[in-house]
């Protein structure tokens, strides 16, 4: 007899199947997971799509929903983790079935791009997601020392009950007009606690300037995850550095510590001057970030906003995104995006991409001049534009 196969959106009665399936195939054990699953700010059972085979849940995946910074604009974006097929059924098209069913809900529920961290590139490159650069700075523990510190600022433990909503203020703030941080509201910042690991609280910091919180710092593991500051108070960051370095004074001495610490932090963080005074300093480069259109006409009229900052004149152009035609106009300085178009022309996902990162992009020779202006008009250059913080 036939198997049924059939790829759909769980409900309650599948959570135990789908721990289980968990706990077989991830490291993440599933009571990490029962809290994300729960608390993640919009959470349904049927953000799990699965594959279940004569009533089994052999494959499965999950998807969460985020609104994100770009620049002036905000878009909608589709995380994707929790992958995973039972190994007696792997190469059957279980997974590659969930991750086509999960597109078609993201482009249901509007989102307009698919981001995933993974470093399993040929599953998901079936699928149209395709990897692109993050980097980090990466300083050796053996050369951290105490920097000047100004203003006067005290350093001491985050008090999750006392101080979130100043954090929360501090990080809206850092991070509004930048490229891809979640918009994190406080029921997101609340409820985040229930999902991360690999964090201690021991390790997340706030300066305090006359009462007030001017800045904070975490760390999860070996890497500095997160610094952001109240932009008129730079100042806070020398203060959490010196914190910082104490903590690994503290753990390198009793060997804990790896060798290097990582920290993520946009070039135009004042503490990237700092990093680069210490000697061996360097950035490195990862390539586990794929991205997907899920929607070229949803995210070039969401990106409306931060075209108009670039673009002051008139022009009417159709793009052709690996099959999608889109039409961008501006014409008596109203800006429109409708479907199809003539004279398209052709822009692969990977130069989108790389466009929107703000990274360099090889110009195709062919390309008439003009179209060539607008894109860089569209997308102008930014030296490290992109700067991630939530990952799952
Ligand atoms: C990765 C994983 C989810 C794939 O599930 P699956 O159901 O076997 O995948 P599919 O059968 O749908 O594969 C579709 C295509 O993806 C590619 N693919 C599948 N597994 C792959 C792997 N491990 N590496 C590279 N490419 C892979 C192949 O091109 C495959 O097509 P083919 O079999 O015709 O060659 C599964 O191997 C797994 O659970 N791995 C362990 C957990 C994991 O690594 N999760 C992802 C981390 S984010």
């Amino acid at each position: 007899m036939n198997a049924t196969i059939e790829t759909r959106g769980a409900t309650e009665k599948d959570y135990p199947q789908i721990y289980e399936l968990l706990d077989k195939v991830m490291y993440s054990t599933s009571e990490q997971l029962k809290g994300r699953y729960r608390n993640y700010p919009g959470t349904k059972p049927e953000h799990s799509r699965t594959t279940v085979v004569d009533g089994k849940v052999v494959s499965h995946v999950r998807l969460y929903m985020a609104e994100a910074y770009y620049g002036n604009a905000t878009i909608k974006i589709g995380f994707i983790g929790d992958v995973c097929t039972d190994p007696e059924h792997r190469r059957k098209g279980y997974g590659a079935a969930c991750l086509r069913n999960g597109i078609r809900y993201f482009a249901e529920k509007g989102c307009h791009i698919s981001m995933i961290f993974s470093g399993v590139l040929g599953f998901y490159a079936s699928e149209g997601w395709r990897l692109y650069p993050v980097s980090a700075s990466v300083v050796n523990v053996e050369y951290l020392k105490p920097v000047p510190q100004e203003g006067n600022i005290t350093v001491r433990r985050f008090e999750r009950a006392s101080d979130l909503a100043a954090v929360a203020e501090v990080y809206e703030k850092f991070n509004r007009n930048r490229f891809l941080p979640v918009k994190r509201t406080i029921k997101y910042w609340q409820n985040s606690f229930y999902w991360l690991h690999g964090e201690r609280e021991e390790n997340f910091y706030v300066a305090e300037k006359d009462d007030r919180i001017i800045g904070y710092s975490r760390i999860s593991g070996n890497q500095v995850t997160e610094m952001c500051y109240l932009p008129e108070f730079p100042e806070a960051v020398p203060a959490l550095w010196n914190s910082i370095v104490k903590w690994v004074e503290h753990w390198a001495r009793r060997g804990v510590l790896e060798k290097e610490l990582r920290v993520s932090v946009p070039a135009d963080h004042a503490l990237y001057p700092i990093l680069k005074r210490v000697p061996l300093f360097h950035e490195i480069t990862y390539y586990t970030m794929l991205l997907r259109v899920i929607s070229f006409q949803g995210l070039l009229q969401a990106l409306i906003p931060f075209f108009s900052e670039h673009v002051t004149e008139d022009f009417s152009q159709a793009f052709d995104l690996d099959g999608e035609v889109v039409t961008l106009s501006r014409e008596n300085g109203r800006w429109s995006v409708s479907p199809g178009g003539k004279d398209a022309v052709a822009i692969s996902s990977e130069e989108f991409f790389t466009r929107f990162l703000g990274l360099p992009v090889y110009d195709p020779p062919s390309r008439p001049a003009e179209v060539q202006d607008l894109l860089v008009h569209l997308f102008p250059l930014h030296v490290s534009h992109f700067y991630h913080l939530d990952s799952l």
